[in-house]
């Protein structure tokens, strides 16, 4: 398998039909032949089964890991990280802000210029790098250099642009897509590495005082006033355009979800001081399991071929990265079963719909495992923070090429919560596309959490 690099599903599964395509050929002579390929797609398409009744023992089982995690530090594999990110932005955020978004196959610089309670966000520049793949295993000094480097770069735009006054400091919001330990809203300790990064001596270690020390390294002279995960910025930037947001989602690359919980529920940080009452919690969800999950035998030859076996397994049956991979195993064992994809050019329209078929049957399975997530956060929450028993619209902010590009997998994925939470609450739950929420949402954390006298008036 690749490194990182298969970003969005539908490139995978577009991208993935058309190379099979391009290099199957072989005219499938006989009938025989034909059957077993027949047979191993009929074998995926039951074991990738998902009914209703079983993805409520999916959700039931999430709930209960959830609950294991928010009552004790290492109670569950969902971590329920805290955040310290205890007020969302409202609108009333103003100035010039800079983001960092790091965690999939792209690392984005962002300039934010907010217009306070009447304008909104009045202008956002962003530039889009691809992360150069050996940085994924260096050292962290050279990823963080590479990092504060096209900080450097961007920023030394803005000073030419002679339209936006200076401010004292500049304040960064920085998004980091992995599992952290969070000591304060602007710090924490990295946990471990996901989707193909693999950065030893960086585990353990304070991801800001990284950033930190590369930025004075490339003379930047910023401020980092929030390291959140990504699923956290997109939170920021859902609540900012809608109040009633109060959880995100993001299934691209990696997958994740984090949402806004009351602080008597979060048992394991009693005594943490919140400004209201509550506070962001990052599942990780990426690392959850239950042995309910449709679970075929591609996945486990995937799991334990990969560098983290028995990690990060639901992340490895839904998201991006992996769904490719998954598809290319199976087309792998109907050519080992039969030379239906032989090397010749031209192309059996016969072999060309099988090709589909596979991606069709992969993706579905596992936009409905991911609505199980979607379904066990909004059902986490259905009434409101009040005591009233009133339904509460609630709205889920999700981001990720998985959900944004891939039109099929975001109707399943709709339609499929919508089955799994019931006609009584499933009108109060919104699914809405954040687009550059992980990036955007960090310069309005930034925002939220700089000190007044920072900010740009
Ligand atoms: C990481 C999460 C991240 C998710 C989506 C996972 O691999 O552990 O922190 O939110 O990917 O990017």
């Amino acid at each position: 398998m690749g490194k990182v690099g298969f970003g969005l599903a539908v490139g995978i599964a577009v991208v993935t039909c058309v190379v099979a395509a391009g290099v199957v050929g072989k005219r499938v002579r006989n009938r025989r032949k034909w059957r077993r390929v027949m047979g191993v797609l009929k074998e995926l398409e039951e074991d990738c089964g998902t009914p209703v009744s079983r993805l409520k023992q999916v959700v039931d089982a999430m709930a209960v890991e959830m609950h294991a995690g928010l009552a004790s530090e290492g109670g569950s594999k969902l971590k329920m990280l805290l955040t310290f990110v205890d007020k969302l932005p409202n609108g009333s955020e103003k100035g010039l802000y800079y983001a960092l978004d790091l965690g999939g196959t792209n690392f984005r610089v962002l300039r934010v210029q907010l217009g306070g309670r009447r304008s909104g966000i009045v202008k956002h520049d962003v530039e889009r790098k691809p992360i150069p793949e050996h940085l994924m295993t260096s050292t962290s000094e050279d990823l963080f250099d590479f990092i504060a480097t096209s900080l450097k770069e961007f920023s030394d735009k803005e000073d030419k642009d002679s339209s936006l006054s200076p401010p004292s400091r500049r304040e960064l919001g920085f998004t980091f897509s992995f599992p952290v330990k969070q000591i304060s809203v602007s710090s924490g300790l990295l946990m471990k590495w996901t989707k193909g990064y693999s950065i030893h001596d960086m585990v353990g270690n304070d991801v800001s005082e990284c950033l930190h020390q590369a930025m004075a390294r490339q003379r930047v002279d910023m401020h980092i006033a929030a390291l959140v995960n990504d699923t956290v910025g997109t939170l920021a930037l859902g609540h900012y355009n809608d109040e009633d947001t109060v959880a995100a989602v993001i299934i691209g690359t990696g997958t994740n979800a984090c949402y806004f919980e009351r602080a008597d529920a979060i048992i394991k940080s009693q005594g943490v001081p919140t400004s209201s009452g509550g506070m962001v919690v990052n599942m990780e969800w990426g690392n959850f399991w239950s042995s309910h999950l449709p679970r075929t035998t591609y996945d486990i030859e995937l799991d334990a071929e990969s560098p983290n076996p028995n990690d990060q397994g639901f992340e490895k049956m839904i998201s991006g990265m992996y769904l490719g991979e998954i598809v290319r195993r199976v087309i792998l064992r109907m050519s080992q079963e039969t030379d239906v994809f032989g090397p010749i050019h031209d192309v059996p329209l016969k072999v060309r719909k099988l090709v589909v078929n596979i991606c069709d049957i992969v993706n579905p399975s596992s936009s409905s495992i991911g609505r199980d997530g979607s379904g066990g956060v909004a059902s986490s929450r259905p009434k409101g923070p009040s005591s009233s028993n009133r339904l509460k619209r609630t709205v889920v902010a999700v981001e990720g090429g998985l959900y944004s590009n891939y039109r099929m997998f975001r109707e399943y994925l709709n339609d499929a919560v919508a089955e799994i939470l019931g006609e009584e609450l499933a009108p109060y739950v919104i699914l809405k596309d954040t687009e550059d929420g992980s990036g955007i949402g960090a310069a309005l954390l930034a925002a939220a959490y700089s000190s007044p006298e920072t900010v740009d008036t």
